[in-house]
C-alpha cells in the first residue's frame, strides 16, 4: 500500500526545479502553459494529478473570423488583449488573434468546455459581427501553448491567405501556414499575461 506524504510549498518548489533540470534539453521541457500549471502546483492550487490531467487533455480548437464593429482603436485593442490574456490564463485557454483593418481571425484552444463557454461570450460581443466559424475540432496538442493570446496586426494579403487556407481540412492545417508560424515566432512571449 502506498502512502502519500503532503509536501509543503518549499518541497513542491524543489520537486519542480528538479524535474525541470532533468527535462532540460529534452522534448519534455515545459512550455509556458505547463510552467503555469506547475506554478499553480507549487502554490498549492492544483494537485499533481490535476496538472497531469490538464497536460494530457485533448485540446479543443475553434478558428473563426469576424468584422470589428466599428474598427477598434489601438488602446481598446490593447485593453481587450490584456483582459483576454488574464481570463485565458486562468481558464487554460491559449491561442492567436490576428487583426487587419477591422477584420479579425482568432484561434482559441483549450479544454472543450472552457473554449465553448468563452466562444459563446465572444459571439455575443457587440464589438464585432459577421462571425464565421471556420473550424472546430479536437486535437492532441496545443498549437500556441506559449501564448495566452498571441496577437499580430497583419496585412490584407496575409489575412486573405489565412482565409484561403481555412479551406484546409482543419484549423491546425490553416494556422500551420508558414507565415502564421513566422509571425508567432517573431512575437515576444506575452509578458503582460500572468
Ligand atoms: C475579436 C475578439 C476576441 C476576443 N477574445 C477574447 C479572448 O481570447 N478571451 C477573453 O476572455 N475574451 C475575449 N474577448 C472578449 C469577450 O468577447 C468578452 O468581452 C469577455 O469574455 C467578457 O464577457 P462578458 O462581457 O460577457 O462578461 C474577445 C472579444 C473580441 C471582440
Amino acid at each position: 500500500m502506498s502512502t502519500t506524504y503532503p509536501l509543503d510549498e518549499a518541497a513542491r518548489r524543489r520537486a519542480v526545479a528538479w524535474a525541470e533540470a532533468v527535462a532540460a534539453g529534452t522534448s519534455l521541457v515545459p512550455g509556458r502553459y505547463e510552467r503555469h500549471l506547475l506554478a499553480r502546483y507549487v502554490a498549492g492550487e492544483l494537485a499533481l494529478h490535476e496538472v497531469e490531467e490538464l497536460c494530457n487533455q485533448a485540446v479543443y480548437r475553434v478558428l473563426y473570423r469576424s468584422l470589428a464593429a466599428p474598427p477598434l482603436a489601438e488602446p481598446m485593442l490593447a485593453a481587450l488583449l490584456a483582459q483576454s490574456r488574464e481570463y485565458n490564463t486562468a481558464h487554460y485557454i491559449t491561442g492567436l488573434l490576428l487583426h487587419c483593418e477591422g477584420h479579425f481571425a482568432q484561434l482559441l484552444e483549450g479544454p472543450a468546455a472552457a473554449v465553448r463557454a468563452l466562444f459563446a461570450h465572444i459571439q455575443r460581443d457587440p464589438r464585432h459581427r459577421r462571425i464565421v466559424t471556420l473550424h472546430a475540432e479536437l486535437g492532441p496538442a496545443r498549437l500556441f501553448g506559449e501564448h495566452s493570446m498571441a496577437y499580430a496586426p497583419v496585412t490584407p494579403t496575409e489575412l486573405a491567405a489565412l482565409n484561403g487556407s481555412a479551406a484546409a481540412h482543419s484549423a491546425a492545417e490553416a494556422v500551420r501556414n508558414p507565415w502564421v508560424r513566422q509571425l508567432v515566432g517573431l512575437l515576444p512571449s506575452p509578458t503582460d499575461g500572468p
